[in-house]
């Protein structure tokens, strides 16, 4: 369950940001994919990464969810500094991050999916719990999947919601959605807006990566610009 934010849109300013990237840096072989970005990422704000194919949107996306490792540069999480070292270690920390195309386990129902993570980390499941937890969540975001169905033949929206209902039920703070909304029809990119500002309502931060722009000027609060692996502006 997310806990209500007490802080209003607005009143964010004078706390730590959530999430506060200083002078990242990375290199691929010849490629330098980010140099020295900074940005802050604040409780219940979508804050939206704007900029070309091969900018560096997705290699700073990894490095937050702990699959690269910077090679300078300071990750800081509310006002802490962090090393995320793996995906599982960016889970515990409250980050969570959903693609255009979801990872989601075919053969296993919905409810099976939300709570995948949770055996990872070895709680004990009980059945009737985790279909009531699975269909609370889904119920408080709205959305209407029955939670015995497999995933296998979801559309790409419901397997998102999934994600979505995957990363609440795992806290979420930083909700990290790098091209969401490539392969949705209007009607379900306005389906995952609504989501999206009810988890910032909530007090999520959400980091949306996009290269669509009237898309990001609809639902982003703050936009920072990358080019060719530098922070342009925000
Ligand atoms: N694992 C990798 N190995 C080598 N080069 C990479 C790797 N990941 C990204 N790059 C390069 O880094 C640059 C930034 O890529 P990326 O972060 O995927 O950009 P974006 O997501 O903005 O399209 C590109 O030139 C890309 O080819
Ligand atoms: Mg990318």
């Amino acid at each position: 369950m997310i806990e209500p934010h007490e802080l209003a849109d607005g009143a964010t300013a004078d706390v730590a940001p959530v999430l506060e990237i200083r002078g990242v840096a990375k290199r691929f072989d010849a490629t330098q994919a980010l140099e020295d970005v900074s940005l802050a990422l604040h409780a219940g704000e979508i804050h939206a990464l704007l900029g070309e194919n091969g900018a560096g949107k997705s290699t700073l996306i990894k490095i937050i969810t702990g699959v690269h490792q910077p090679d300078r540069g300071e990750i800081l999480l509310a006002g802490r500094p962090v090393a995320i070292r793996s995906a599982a270690e960016a889970q515990r920390l409250g980050v969570a991050a959903i693609y255009q195309e979801p990872l989601l386990f075919p053969d296993l129902n919905v409810a099976e999916n939300i709570f995948i993570s949770h055996q990872d980390r070895g709680a004990v499941v009980g059945w009737r719990e985790m279909y009531d937890d699975a269909e609370r969540i889904l119920a408080e975001l709205g959305v209407a999947l029955d939670v015995r169905n497999p995933a296998r033949g979801l559309t790409l929206a419901a397997q998102q919601s999934v994600e979505i209902a995957k990363a609440i039920s795992l806290n979420v703070r930083i909700l990290i959605m790098d091209e969401p909304t490539a392969s949705l029809s209007a009607h379900e990119v306005q389906e995952l807006f609504k989501l999206a500002r009810d988890l910032k309502r909530q007090g999520v931060a959400i980091l949306f990566v996009s290269h669509r722009m009237e898309e990001v000027f609809e639902i982003a609060d703050k936009v920072t610009v990358f080019r060719d692996g530098r922070l342009i502006s925000t």
